[in-house]
């Protein structure tokens, strides 16, 4: 497989991302309160090891470190989200100038450095409190989101003008108030549509209190997409199709692209919820106009009908005969094609980032660092697939490194290791894997280009 990054503009973003949750710690410190993760890691039996976030990788007090460390490997952007307990701990009221003013350190110190920062604003770690308060399947938490959000545009948009709403609202509402894997780690099927919606609405109304506060931002939300693919060609599967695709891609794409809940996936939908929750006005709301759409790929789904005639259940996850990562997941870079495509043909006027992109691997350090060539392969595939889609009229601007530096991996704890850079937990040192170097040769190979050098 060959990646010619030599078509790619000038201003191609060149990024990697993290959460704040996964890198940052200082869990306790100045007024941050407990957000749903640090209540779910602590309940036994959630994450794997009994892991959790209190310590993480320490970022919060080895942020400048870090910030060099992203200038050594030529990062011309940073993805990283704002934790809301930081900034508001009680979910409401005014912000908290010590949190904020870590956020305000970080992004000058990217700047300084030449790099542009991206924020994102929900990351999955809502304030506790909130969660108390009953939620995303409550209305209110998503009013709460829009004031938040103001608070931190106050305070950094005159220097911060990429912000990103949400990171993958069918996560945070589905594995959080349906499966029960994330946090909350609630199981009532019914709230978690609530909470898809209502973390739609609250992006709704935080995209109009950028734009307020913040004339210039570029403002997007980031999905999380998979393309859906039928076990075999028989026609027997297409209706399990239609429904995965239409819970995991279109419930979200459609009400914040096009202004309306696809009607199939209500219909769907009606066995478990009436859906009285969504109020006249709302897909206007949700429906804000975006600067880009940001897309996290990971993967393909490969489902298939019910076993026995006559179910409408799904079969999940089949086996695609596929190379899979320490995650279980199929490596597939043409599904990355495949889902830009459906992208590019069910929208096709929205800029497209890759936010995020990347896989876990068992690395392990040999002599001082880590020869992770199945990543290096992982990453150059997907790019080779962006490159693919812009040489077809895909207007497909950045990609992301999921993830910086290996991080706290949610339900799986610190397991399962995705950073381009190798985290020692013990000591906390970081050592830039053999990925980190690749990369980072590769971004200064598309910058020579750019000058002629
Ligand atoms: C995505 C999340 C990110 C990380 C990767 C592996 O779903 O957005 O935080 O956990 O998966």
């Amino acid at each position: 497989m060959t990646l010619d990054i030599s078509g790619l503009p000038a201003d191609f973003c060149w990024g990697a991302a993290t959460s704040s949750y996964q890198i940052e710690g200082a869990a306790d410190e100045d007024g941050r309160t407990p957000s749903i993760w640090d209540t779910f890691a602590a309940t036994p039996g959630r994450v794997a090891n009994g892991d959790d976030g209190a310590i993480a990788i320490d970022h919060y007090h080895r942020w400048r470190d870090d910030l060099d460390l992203m200038t050594e490997l030529g990062l011309n952007a940073y993805r990283f989200s704002v934790a809301w307990p930081r900034v508001q701990p009680d979910g409401a009221g005014t912000g908290n100038a010590p949190g904020i003013a870590f956020y305000d350190r970080l992004v000058d110190g990217l700047l300084e450095r030449g790099i542009t920062p991206w924020a994102t604003l929900y990351h999955w770690d809502l304030p506790e409190a909130l969660e108390q308060a009953g939620g995303w399947p409550q209305r209110e938490t998503a009013e709460r989101f829009a004031d938040y959000t103001a608070i931190i545009a106050e305070a950094v948009g005159d220097r911060l003008k990429h912000w990103i709403t949400l990171n993958e609202p069918w996560c945070a509402a589905f594995l959080g108030y349906a499966s029960g894997l994330h946090a909350p780690g609630r199981t009532d099927p019914a709230e978690a549509v609530a909470a898809s919606h209502h973390l739609m609405l609250g992006h709704g109304l935080a995209v109009q209190r950028l734009r307020e506060i913040v004339p210039d931002a570029q403002v997007g939300v980031t999905v999380n997409l998979y393309p859906i693919t039928p076990v075999d060609d028989s026609g027997r599967h297409d209706d399990a199709v239609r429904r995965i695709d239409g819970i995991m891609n279109r419930w979200f794409l459609d009400p914040m692209l096009k202004g309306s809940y696809p009607k199939d996936v209500l219909a769907d939908l009606a066995p478990v919820t009436d859906a009285g929750f969504i109020r006249d006005g709302d897909t206007a709301t949700i429906a804000q106009p975006l600067d880009f759409l940001g897309v996290n790929y990971y993967t393909r789904h490969v489902v298939g009908a019910g076993l026995w005639p006559g179910t409408a259940a799904v079969r999940f996850q089949l086996d695609n005969g596929l190379p899979r990562t320490a995650t279980g997941w199929d490596i597939d870079p043409a599904g990355l094609v495949d889902v830009l495509s459906q992208v590019q043909r069910d929208y096709p006027s929205i800029p497209v980032y890759l936010t995020e992109n990347g896989a876990a691997f068992d690395d392990e350090v040999v002599d001082g660092t880590v020869h992770d060539a199945d990543r290096i392969d992982f990453i150059q595939s997907h790019l080779a697939s962006l490159v693919m889609m812009r040489d077809r009229g895909m207007d497909v601007r950045g990609y992301f490194a999921w993830s910086l530096w290996d991080n706290f991996e949610w339900a799986e704890g610190y397991d399962k290791r995705f950073g381009i850079v190798h985290v020692d937990y013990e000591t906390q040192v970081r050592t830039p894997k053999d990925s980190a170097r690749w990369y980072a040769d590769l971004i200064g190979t598309h910058r020579a280009g750019i000058l002629g050098t």
